[in-house]
């Protein structure tokens, strides 16, 4: 029955956040590696959570990806959300455009009639070109932000997939490769015990100041994501994150 499935569910949610660690965990039915359509309803479960914690004046820095893209369907000029910030996590990815920080963090302000800041940066900077940018006032500016966030909205990828994505070398794949690579969140790239193997020289938000954030609200599924999402929740998980998934990567976590 519908009760049952729904009360299954329930039950997959609390174990799921005991094993991974965290405070609370949201599974909606289906499988984005099976039917596409999946990631609408991560994207709608977020937004309406997004839009239960949010409180005047909060700042809320945002990852790029096609999952947290999804929350802004459902967005509105709510109360809570009109005097949002909403700022990069990262700077910019030299490929597709619609699915960067930058891009997303102006979409959803707009779809909300909040405020947002970007940071307009090769994502692949020289240690040289790294100490220097950071130095710079509009650069200061946005970097500060992290300091302070009230929520955190972030994707979790499979490694193969964002190195990738990224366009990385052959030899940053061979690395990944070597090291067993799984996961990636941030920029940094995770083995399946959790371990930091690699992070790309960036700006963009450090692990550290996303962990001081009171809120986090991760979003990632798909079957395929499984390995990625427990490797990131492996080694000392952001206690206070809400993972918003689905039963293709929960199955197929729960199942192990
Ligand atoms: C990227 C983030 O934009 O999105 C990554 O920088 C994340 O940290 C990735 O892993 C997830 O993308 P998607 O499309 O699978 O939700």
């Amino acid at each position: 029955s519908m009760f049952q499935e729904v009360s299954g569910l329930r039950t997959k949610e609390k174990k799921l956040a005991e094993i991974l660690g965290i405070k609370k965990v949201i599974i909606v039915p289906g499988d984005i590696n099976v039917d596409a359509n999946t990631q609408m309803l991560i994207g709608k479960e977020a937004s309406e959570y997004l839009t239960t914690i949010a409180d005047k004046d909060f700042t809320v820095a945002i990852t790029g990806g096609s999952t947290v893209a999804a929350l802004k369907n459902f967005m509105s000029p709510s109360k809570s959300l009109s005097t949002l910030t909403f700022v990069a996590a990262r700077g910019s990815l030299g490929n597709e455009m619609s699915l960067q920080a930058n891009t997303l963090v102006s979409k959803f302000a707009s779809k909300c009639g909040a405020d947002f800041r970007t940071l307009y940066l090769p994502e692949k900077l020289s240690e040289t070109a790294f100490m220097t940018m950071i130095q710079e006032p509009v650069v200061k500016e946005v970097l500060d932000f992290y300091d302070h966030i009230d929520i955190v909205i972030h994707g979790i990828g499979t490694s193969k997939e964002m190195a990738h994505r990224r366009d990385s070398s052959e030899a940053i794949i061979k690395m990944l490769d070597e090291k067993k690579a799984v996961g990636e969140a941030f920029g940094y790239y995770f083995d399946e015990a959790g371990e930091i193997i690699y992070r790309i020289n960036t700006i963009g938000i450090q692990l550290q100041q996303v962990k001081k954030s009171p809120h986090i609200i991760a979003v990632a599924g798909g079957s395929l994501k499984a390995k990625a999402i427990q490797a990131y929740f492996k080694k000392e998980p952001a206690h206070q994150t809400i993972l918003i998934t689905d039963e293709g990567a929960a199955n197929a976590i729960l199942e192990k």
